[in-house]
């Protein structure tokens, strides 16, 4: 079997990480048994400032309160990204990361759309490092939990004119978590608010992304829904994710998943999915995807899976899809062959009880 790659095999230490260790661990104060998500975060986070044109000061500190200027230009002007991924306990107690080297590059790329400063890749493997080995205890291992870890930046200037900033933050925060859906997810698909455009930010993992679906989510759960699909924004015909996932369907005995094109988040569980799905040689399109041809589907009976794809969401089964005046209910989960094959392959290389014949996870 292979074994796990290591997360920087060569130390560079261009960026030396100062370590100050809490002295007040808030780790008994966690229920491993009931985590939730999101809401309870680990005792460090790791942060790093840049300024004059350069990346500085990177520093591992107790999870705490930051002070910031109220004039801080991202909370104005919205110059602010971040990353997901988790890390998980393997057999031998040993942490490992899932694909940690795609987190780092969207990252960048997500940093170059949104003109800010690209991370040194060295920094976010070597603040990962620190801080998974510092907060180790707090990597749950109960099935179906993780340590979420986020990555994120955000532009610092005290200034409220509108301009790229010159100076930000790049912090990484973690929690313990477990599944981001408890249940199948209830789908609605958009017909009149967009999240992003061909030219736009879509497929960069920027806040304002997510903001621009708030309101929509709201409304579909005032209709029962959970969530939101999104459409593209000048006929509302090609199918584009979910914002909080990407998706999947399954007709017939063929998967379909909508193509990059600008407008949608290049998801690292996305990937894994389409090289999982051509190693198990499962017959897979990556195409344009038309709501009508979903909807034809189902009324012909053939409509057999829907399933999101996300690090948070992990494989999220979709249990209906609302579309016009129809709810289409989709198979029970029991039937759902592909995405629980998908789904058990997925978290058996994330914890080292199969191969990993493609080098995906990270020993920390
Ligand atoms: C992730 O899956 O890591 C995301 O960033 C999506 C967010 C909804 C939690």
């Amino acid at each position: 079997m292979n074994s796990p790659v290591d997360i920087n095999p060569a130390i560079e230490m261009n960026y030396p990480i100062e370590i100050n260790p809490t002295t007040s661990s808030r780790i008994h104060e966690m229920d491993f048994e009931n985590i939730g998500f999101g809401k309870i975060y680990a005792d460090h986070m790791f942060v790093a400032d840049y300024s004059n044109g350069k990346w500085k000061d990177c520093r591992v500190i107790p999870f705490d309160k930051m002070p910031l200027s109220p004039a801080t230009s991202a909370i104005h002007y919205g110059q602010s990204i971040f990353e997901g991924l988790k890390a998980f306990k393997a057999a031998d107690g040993k942490a490992q990361i899932f694909r940690p080297d795609r987190n780092a590059a969207r990252l960048n790329k997500s940093a170059k759309r949104m003109a800010m400063p690209e991370l040194p890749e060295e920094i976010f493997m070597n603040g990962l490092r620190s801080l998974i080995n510092i907060d180790m205890d707090w990597i749950p291992t109960v099935t179906g939990s993780s340590l979420y870890i986020r990555p994120f930046m955000f532009a610092t200037d005290e200034f409220i004119g509108v301009k790229p900033a010159d100076n930000f933050r790049f912090m990484i925060i973690t929690c313990p978590v477990g599944p981001y859906y408890i249940k199948p997810v209830k789908v609605l698909v958009a017909d009149h608010y967009v999240r992003a455009v061909i030219g736009g930010v879509g497929e960069a993992k920027a806040a304002g992304n997510y903001a621009a679906t708030m309101l929509a989510v709201n409304e579909a759960r005032a209709q029962g829904y959970d969530q939101v699909l999104w459409m593209n924004a000048n006929n509302f015909e090609y199918i584009q994710e979910v914002g909080t996932m990407n998706i999947f369907f399954v007709i017939g005995d063929t998967v379909l998943t909508p193509e990059l094109d600008g407008s949608i988040l290049d998801g690292v569980t996305r990937s894994s999915v389409i090289t999982l799905l051509e190693d198990m040689n499962i017959k897979h399109e990556i195409r344009p995807v038309a709501v009508s041809e979903i909807y034809e589907a189902y009324q012909q009976g053939l409509l057999k899976e829907v399933f999101g794809t996300g690090t948070a969401a992990t494989i999220a089964h979709v249990s209906d899809l609302g579309y016009k005046d129809t709810n289409m209910t989709l198979p029970p989960i029991e039937q759902r062959h592909i995405g629980n094959a998908i789904k058990q392959r997925l978290v058996d290389i994330k914890t080292s009880r199969v191969e990993d014949k493609f080098n995906w996870v990270y020993k920390v």
